[in-house]
């Protein structure tokens, strides 16, 4: 009941949110759309709470907005894998990164206190759908597949599959990797691309070993366990650069876009996201965040 009122909260802030940026003199128009919205609804408990919250806070809209869209009051819980630079990886004991930095600045432009958990990549998509995080952030590609299962904001980064190599290796392009044995996270679109079928563009499951970090993987074929890796990118210069004696191929194998992952149906959270990302766009601080991280 109480996640109900909460979320009938959402979407008439929501509504109104939307008609106080269509107009030009925000205080009436809030009293307005709230007074017909009332009318139109049946659940007086939550408009009444939304009224007050309108009337006596000092919070812009947005802010009202995103208390009401969380899974817990006042926090905005991200699901992440932090083993993978630039985007989320470990400096001491805090998670930094492109998506640590770009989830904060959210955070705070929703009015929410941010919370990271830290787990394995396939738990940290599960978590939204579980409603264990409000979202999850850890370089995710947007992929037919996981929009069955959760809603995606507009892409912030785009990331491309490449192949990590011993710089001696015989493999020289993506037409190499055929028979090889191809080390990959678990989970993530280099594992489905690599274990689908020959026939649909993969190199089958036999031939491809699933670690549970991009490091781990790294680490295998460092030690001839594996005889390349296929990872994003950003994560795989950084763990070039960190393992002397290997290189990263120049043949992409496919481009994505990284996007934020919410509980499928969670508009109202969807939609905030959107705002305050499209908010840190247009004010530069996106791009300021990723020059902060990625050197070109
Ligand atoms: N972009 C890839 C995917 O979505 C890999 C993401 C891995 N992320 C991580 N934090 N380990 O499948």
């Amino acid at each position: 009941m109480k996640v109900n009122r909460k979320w009938i909260a959402a979407l008439v802030i929501g509504a109104m949110v939307f008609g106080a940026g269509c107009s030009s003199s925000t205080e009436e128009t809030s009293t307005e759309s709230a007074a017909q919205t009332q009318e139109e609804t049946t659940e007086e408990a939550a408009e009444e709470e939304v009224q007050e919250e309108v009337a006596e806070n000092d919070t812009t809209s947005e802010e009202v907005a995103a208390e009401n869209v969380t899974l817990e009051e006042g926090m905005l819980i991200m699901s992440t894998n932090a083993t993978f630079p630039p985007y989320e990886y470990y400096d001491g004991d805090t998670i930094v990164g492109i998506d640590a930095d770009v989830a904060a600045a959210i955070a705070d432009k929703m009015g929410l206190t941010l919370q990271i958990n830290d787990m394995e990549f396939d738990s940290a998509l599960a978590a939204v759908q579980t409603g264990q995080a409000d979202m999850v952030m850890a370089g995710v590609t947007v992929t037919p597949e996981r929009e069955e299962n959760m809603d995606f904001t507009n892409s912030y980064a785009t990331g491309v599959q490449v192949v990590i190599v011993p710089e001696d290796s015989d493999i020289t392009s993506i037409d190499d990797l055929q028979g090889k044995l191809i080390g990959v996270q678990q989970g993530t679109t280099g594992d489905i691309y690599c274990s689908d079928t020959p026939e649909n563009g993969g190199y089958g499951e036999e031939n491809v070993q699933k670690f549970s970090s991009g490091p781990l993987a790294v680490e295998a074929l460092k030690n001839g366990q594996v005889d390349c890796v296929v990872i994003d990118n950003e994560p795989a210069k950084a763990y070039v650069e960190a393992n002397p004696g290997l290189k990263i191929l120049d043949t992409e194998f496919a481009v994505e876009d990284y996007a934020i992952g919410v509980a499928k149906g969670n508009d109202a959270l969807l939609d905030a996201l959107n705002n305050a990302l499209e908010e840190l766009e247009s004010d530069g601080t996106l791009d300021k965040i990723i020059g902060e991280y990625i050197h070109e």
